[in-house]
């Protein structure tokens, strides 16, 4: 079928890249060892400072965000090391095989894909290990193929109150730019991002916020690492340059995407993103499609995991979706394959764009002949429309 307009990519990314950034990577190379790109290279170094909400390093690499997962490992941790992990879903259980592939022994806490990391679990878990042999808790922030959001502050007050020495390791690739988050304050250690989704980015950059303490543990830390080493980075960094070949013209994006979020105010991309999933909410539940988090506390800013009614097959609505209406929803991951669809409203969106997501899926779930109620659409405006704090009213004399 041919297509008109643009195409609707909202899976919970990559997602759509601003124009601006598009004609901000649109620049020769240039050489990588020279005074151009050192400007460019602290410029972007320390304007992540403040999205990561750190004051300290946050460490860019050339690679998608599996590599970022890789590197928190790495620098930190030695082989046979005990790590404390939460089953969130399918990106949890990812990250948990790099960290079984790099020999560290797992303590999985098993979930069942609608909760995020259980505190009260954190803190009896790491009460019990007197002799402090868990090494790091690893958490997936926003686990996007859930759409549900752990609560890290108080992971990280469950923490405390064990009085427990193990590393925090946040897995931000779905929320970094999108939902609130602190890596300083929080008392993360490594922070682990990417660069497709809140960042509004093409993919190809990952990212490692990290603490003093995590920089103290590399120093015993005994896994080999030669590409995703901090302190090869930190060295060069300190100046603008790279240890290698850096993605030059990624970083020409990243530069102009960090423009955008600091002219919007972080404080208002989070209370976007916050007004966008809620009308989503809305619309699921005028359709009567349930929604995979279970806990209103943790459902996610970035996207949404819906249910298909039983007996029917998601991959076959999002199929009748994209020849249809030219849109991308997220498929279902793993265990949850063709029981769920997600929709991304993340990153560079606006009230329309929601609109003309929600409208393909009411029509799509209509042309596929899925049972719902109709209204979702309706349901999404509403919630738009009450939401938004009206203009103060200008006096006309
Ligand atoms: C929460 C989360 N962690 C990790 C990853 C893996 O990142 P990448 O596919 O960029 O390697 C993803 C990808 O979608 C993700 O959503």
């Amino acid at each position: 079928m041919l297509h008109t307009g643009r195409h609707f990519l909202q899976i919970p990314g990559p997602t759509n890249v601003p124009d601006r950034v598009l004609r901000a990577m649109d620049r020769p190379v240039i050489d990588h060892r020279g005074p151009e790109f050192a400007e460019l290279g602290r410029e972007v170094l320390d304007g992540l400072r403040s999205i990561f909400r750190t004051s300290g390093p946050v460490i860019v690499f050339p690679s998608s965000g599996s590599g970022a997962w890789e590197a928190a490992i790495v620098n930190t941790l030695s082989p046979c090391n005990r790590v404390l992990m939460f089953e969130t879903g399918h990106f949890s259980s990812l990250w948990k095989q790099v960290a079984e592939r790099h020999d560290l022994q797992v303590e999985y806490v098993p979930g069942d894909w609608r909760q995020g990391a259980d505190p009260a679990e954190c803190e009896s878990r790491l009460s019990d290990d007197k002799q402090h042999v868990i090494k790091a808790v690893m958490v997936v922030h926003n686990e996007t193929s859930t759409g549900v959001t752990s609560r890290i502050p108080q992971i990280r007050a469950a923490m405390d109150r064990a009085k427990h020495p193990a590393l925090l390791m946040v897995d931000t690739i779905s929320s970094v730019g999108s939902i609130d988050y602190r890596h300083e304050e929080w008392g993360v250690d490594v922070t682990v991002g990417g660069s497709q989704k809140g960042l509004m980015l093409p993919p190809g950059l990952s990212f490692n916020a990290v603490s003093d303490k995590a920089l103290a543990a590399g120093k015993s830390a005994k896994m080999h690492r030669y590409y995703w080493d901090w302190q090869e980075m930190l060295v060069p960094n300190r100046q603008g340059f790279f240890p290698y070949t850096p993605a030059t013209n990624l970083l020409y994006a990243l530069r102009e995407a960090l423009t955008m979020l600091h002219e919007e105010g972080l404080e208002n991309v989070f209370a976007r993103h916050a007004r966008h999933a809620e009308a989503t909410r809305a619309a699921a539940r005028a359709w009567g499609l349930e929604i995979v988090c279970e806990k209103p506390a943790e459902y996610s800013n970035s996207s949404t995991a819906l249910f298909m009614p039983e007996g029917h097959d998601a991959d076959q609505l999002r199929q009748v979706i994209l020849e249809n209406f030219d849109m991308s929803l997220g498929a279902g991951l793993s265990k949850l394959a063709r029981r769920v669809f997600r929709i991304g409203h993340l990153g560079h969106f606006n009230d329309l764009m929601l609109m003309g997501t929600l409208s393909g899926v009411e029509m799509g779930l209509r042309l596929a002949g899925v049972p719902h109620k109709d209204g979702g659409v309706a349901a999404a405006m509403n919630s738009l429309t009450t939401a938004r704090t009206p203009e103060p009213a200008v006096n006309v004399k």
